[in-house]
């Protein structure tokens, strides 16, 4: 079976945030199963420099208003992973952040970047590299959306099957959308832009475009499959998602054991496992000693590694840190994006020094080391698709603290008697989304942490949890074997 995944980001080479860490590992995990995949992505200048053994494979010629565009055939340098890359510098040789120019704003021609990596799916799906033709396409996100548009153009045109599609939906809040002029430049049949096509309330909408074309779509929990059907998760999609619901199937992320793994970390002061959890202690003494906080272990240290975005529910934080504080808790926070909630824990962290440690900024080691180093780590998104900070925290025994939605719903088990019980309990998970639905869940993590012994069973318990990629990679294959 040969799957072409096609996406913007992947571990470790160029990340911003969760959909890196998929695309990194789904397919080393694929091919331990026996199927075939690949990878495209655009030509950024963390791929270009990044991947190794390069091979032309094509000259393109000019496209999406980008000279001389190649495409190369190269390896991740740990060697899992063979990807396609597409050499446009005109359209992708921009430093930093792969959608925005470094005032954060979104590059205006990001409809030609992303046209250009949806039509070189295509490209491929129609026999560009003689050696190797896939037989799915497997787009990730918007950036990945017009693949199957273009596909379906070809394959009306030339009346035969090409490859089969699926596109996953990390995250439906982030759509791709553009004004309706620009669908002129797309090169795809006009009457595509209508209700059955790419239009959405006049704009194009290049994941209304991978929803709509692709055979199959995913996402990354069974809870978030059912909540984007609703109009209050739909982002305006939900009519449409519930018209597919035959095709929409959820399928939880996995942990990459290789990056998140306390008994191999390298970044750890001291390694640690389920069977000796000494080490623990001693990175959480470290991480103390390194934010500057106040060294103590008779209260729990809550820890947040995020984007900072109004997804993630950090004004229940703000809200609540003063309880926590107050009770003896400290918090250590690593994230970066939206200046108001950068300034509110930066304020926090200047009141509360001993208490509050806030980095803004993003730190790959830094994430290990207050993942390790903690004992709660806060997860109160708004939504959230999968999420895969509380599944870190439960490899390396720090219990989530989390909105019951999405991804986080389906991952994480409250500490409620019942659960501690039946020994299910794997963290600390809150119905209401508000303060003070926020502040029980957090009184649950002290009184938990003051029983240490029922904390220790609870770590245990998190740490056990099978969350290797093996169960996904197994229902992606099911799902392509149902395809093809
Ligand atoms: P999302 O994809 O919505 O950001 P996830 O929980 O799926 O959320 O994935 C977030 C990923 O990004 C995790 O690997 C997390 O460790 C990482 N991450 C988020 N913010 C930072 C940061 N500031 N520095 C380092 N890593 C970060
Ligand atoms: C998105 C989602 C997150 C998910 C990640 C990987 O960024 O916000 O919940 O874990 O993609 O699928």
């Amino acid at each position: 079976m040969r799957v072409l995944h096609v996406c913007s980001e992947l571990f470790p080479l160029l990340k911003t945030g969760g959909l890196a860490d998929v695309t990194g590992a789904l397919p080393p995990a694929l091919a331990e199963l026996g199927c075939d995949s690949r990878v495209l992505v655009p030509g950024f200048p963390a791929f270009m420099s990044g991947l190794v053994e390069k091979k032309l494979v094509a000259e393109l010629g000019s496209k999406f208003g980008a000279a001389d565009v190649r495409l190369y055939l190269a390896k991740t340098p740990d060697n899992l992973t063979t990807l396609y890359v597409i050499d446009a510098p005109d359209l992708f040789d921009r430093p930093g952040n792969p959608y925005a120019d470094a005032n954060n704003q979104a590059y205006a021609d990001n409809y030609r970047r992303f046209a250009l990596l949806g039509w070189e799916a295509a490209t491929l799906a129609e026999g560009l590299d003689s050696t190797w033709k896939p037989e799915v396409v497997h787009g990730h996100d918007w950036h990945s959306g017009l693949a199957a548009a273009y596909i379906k153009a070809a394959e009306i045109s030339s009346g035969h099957k090409l490859a089969s599609t699926v596109l996953t939906v990390h995250n439906l809040a982030y759509q791709g959308l553009f004004p309706a002029h620009v669908f002129g430049e797309l090169e795809l049949p006009s009457y595509f832009f209508g209700m059955n096509g790419l239009e959405f309330f006049d704009q194009v909408s290049f994941l209304k475009s991978g929803l709509f074309f692709s055979d199959k779509l995913t996402t990354v929990s069974p809870s978030y499959a059912d909540e984007i059907q609703d109009v209050e998760q739909g982002c305006g999609l939900s009519g449409l998602l519930g018209a597919k619901n035959q095709d929409l199937v959820g399928i939880l992320n996995g942990v990459d054991p290789t990056v998140w793994n306390p008994e191999i970390d390298p970044i750890l002061v001291s390694k640690f496992s389920v069977r000796s959890m000494t080490g623990k202690a001693k990175c959480k003494t470290a991480l103390q000693e390194y934010t500057g906080l106040k060294v103590q272990n008779e209260f729990p240290l809550f820890t947040i590694v995020s984007r900072l975005t109004e997804q993630k529910g950090l004004h229940l934080v703000v809200d609540g840190a003063l309880e926590i504080i107050n009770r003896g808790g400290q918090i250590a926070i690593l994230g970066s994006g939206e200046p108001e909630i950068e300034s509110a824990f930066a304020a926090l962290a200047a009141k509360y020094p001993e208490s509050v440690a806030v980095q803004l900024g993003y730190d790959e080691d830094h994430a290990h080391r207050l993942v390790a180093g903690s004992d709660v780590i806060m997860v109160p998104s708004r939504f959230e698709p999968c999420g895969l900070t509380q599944l870190y925290g439960m490899i390396y025994g720090t219990l989530p603290l989390v909105h019951k939605v999405g991804g986080l719903a389906d991952t994480v088990t409250d500490c409620s008697l019942e659960n501690l019980a039946d020994e299910t309990a794997t963290g600390f998970v809150f119905d209401n989304f508000n303060v003070q639905g926020f502040n029980s869940a957090a009184r649950r993590a002290f009184a938990l942490f003051a029983r240490k012994t029922e904390w220790k069973k609870v770590q245990k318990f998190a740490m056990a949890q099978d969350l290797s990629w093996d169960a996904a990679a197994q229902k992606y294959f099911d799902l392509y074997k149902q395809i093809t």
